[in-house]
């Protein structure tokens, strides 16, 4: 049985009910976090909940819990639930009120909490060897990309619009800058330098984008934090996307042309051992 949590109680997720005056329902006004959690550690949870009360805090949505409290419910809900390797998905909005208003409601309408857990499915072996397709399209979304809000309408166009061309995933330029992908992070290396855009209003924090950051600085790899221009992209040695749940994954092909040679490069192998090591050796172990 799959458990869930909601406003205060475990229970199964068949069971688990919001209202439809919800306002996350109605206005998409919540924020949301995804936490992988590896032999039931999750991982980098300062940070999920840190980014989480930065999310919060820029919607002026008061925070329901303290940090401790919010580690508490997260790492029950991983207990309650049948997976060693699990993928927690928490979500906040701003509560159900009686009426449908634009404007906030008060204080006396309680912010809704649903948290779930799914088992954590990282890339197959045959996307790892071969790498996976995307495509490109100008970044629609809004001017505060890096809040992870459940608005996600122009996110989930964006990833639909590469799987209707049988792709995987759609990398993203702003005024012909990359940002991101509409789900991930994404990593340029080009002659032998690992690039990526620093973080801004325009891309999302991720936990990924720092682990593999710290990688290549611990171990030695080249690497540049800055803008990252579209032609630098398409002219890219191999790209990457990053998250939570594909880790490190190779893009072979983008708009339907190689990637450098059309395979998973030296470098995104090497970084992918790394990360694989780290997650073996420090993730699972606490
Ligand atoms: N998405 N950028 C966007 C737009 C994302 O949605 C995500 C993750 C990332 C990577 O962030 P992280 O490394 O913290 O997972 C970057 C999650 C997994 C999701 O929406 O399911």
């Amino acid at each position: 049985m799959v458990t869930a949590y909601v406003d205060g109680r475990y229970l199964p997720l068949a069971e688990a009910r919001v209202s439809p005056m919800d306002r996350g329902f109605l206005f998409g006004d919540g924020a949301y976090e995804v936490i992988p959690v590896y032999s039931r550690r999750a991982f980098r949870l300062d940070e999920h909940v840190a980014r989480l009360a930065n999310t919060l805090g820029a919607m002026r949505l008061p925070n329901p819990h303290a940090a401790e409290e919010w580690k508490a419910l997260i790492l029950e809900l991983v207990a309650r639930n049948p997976w060693d390797d699990q993928s927690v998905y928490l979500q906040v909005t701003r509560g159900a009120d009686t009426r449908r208003n634009h404007a906030f409601p008060g204080p006396e309408v309680k912010p809704t909490v649903f948290l779930m857990s799914e088992p954590l499915v990282t890339p197959s072996a045959g996307q790892r060897a071969s790498g996976i397709a995307a495509v490109s399209a100008a970044d629609i979304r809004w001017l505060r990309c890096d809040l992870k809000t459940v608005s996600m309408l122009a996110n989930c166009l964006l990833r639909q619009h590469a799987i209707d061309q049988g792709c995987m995933e759609t990398v993203l330029f702003r005024d012909s800058f990359l940002t991101e992908g509409a789900a991930s992070s994404i990593f340029v290396c080009k002659d032998g330098v690992l690039l990526v855009p620093p973080k801004s209003h325009l891309m999302l924090p991720g936990i990924t984008y720092d682990v593999v950051l710290e990688l290549a600085r611990s171990h030695g790899m080249k690497h540049a934090v800055r803008e990252v221009l579209e032609a630098e992209v398409r002219s890219a040695d191999e790209l990457w996307m990053t998250s939570s749940t594909k880790e490190v994954l190779a893009i072979t092909t983008l708009d339907g042309r190689p990637v450098g040679d059309g395979k998973p490069g030296p470098m995104g192998r090497q970084m992918h051992a790394w990360y694989q090591d780290f997650k073996n050796t420090v993730m699972r172990n606490g």
